[in-house]
């Protein structure tokens, strides 16, 4: 991981690197659904720029679809109580699903989601995410595609937030220094050193 910093935040992966190994997981992706189509469903809103440059480096016919979860707050996540706010447009019956997420923590949300969709008896269903944090797992599970895996620090950039802010930072994925980070693991002040 570099050490550079970006507005004081220290940068995890720059914009290239991501670029990288997301051309590297579409061909690995492609490589493995051996030419049949795709429904990639993201996990809004964190996954989306992963869904979008993912999706152009898959070379098969690929559909798209959205969820949304939220969860009933941080006394019962422990629990595992996820709650869907937006379903899928359509069925994945009998479809090849790949599941795009931006980060996966504690792994809540995507055992709830892997849970809920095979209810629908998809031919198949992958999951890939940008990043990993395996120490954070509360639920055992394990992505097919991972981008990169990192220790326990709070990231922002590339579709994930702080506060529905700072999704949108395209050069690169940030995170606080492990030092400032609270013990919610949110950064106290977002932007400062
Ligand atoms: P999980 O259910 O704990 O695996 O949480 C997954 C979701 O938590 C992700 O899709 C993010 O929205 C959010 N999340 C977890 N860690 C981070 C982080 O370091 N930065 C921003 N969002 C995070």
């Amino acid at each position: 991981m570099a050490t550079m910093t970006y507005k004081g935040l220290e940068v995890l992966f720059s914009r290239q690197q991501i670029a990288e190994r997301v051309a590297e997981m579409g061909a690995q992706i492609t490589h493995d659904l051996k030419g049949e189509k795709l429904v990639m469903i993201g996990v809004l809103k964190g996954a989306a720029p992963f869904l979008a440059d993912l999706s152009r480096a898959i070379e098969v016919d690929a559909t798209f679809d959205f969820v949304a979860t939220t969860s009933y707050g941080k006394g019962l996540r422990s629990s595992g109580a996820v709650k869907l706010i937006k379903d899928l447009d359509h069925s994945i019956e009998g479809k090849n699903v790949l599941v795009v997420e931006d980060i996966l923590d504690t792994g809540l949300t995507l055992s709830y989601l892997r849970k809920l969709f095979l209810q629908q008896h998809p031919k198949s269903l992958r999951i890939a995410t940008l990043l990993d944090k395996p120490s954070r797992r509360i639920e055992k599970i394990d992505a097919d595609y991972v981008g990169f895996s990192i220790p326990n620090l709070f990231v922002i950039g590339y579709g994930m937030d702080y506060a529905e802010r700072y999704r949108n930072l395209r050069t690169s994925v940030s995170c606080r220094r492990r030092a400032g980070v609270g013990k919610t693991g949110r950064p106290k002040e977002p932007g400062a050193g």
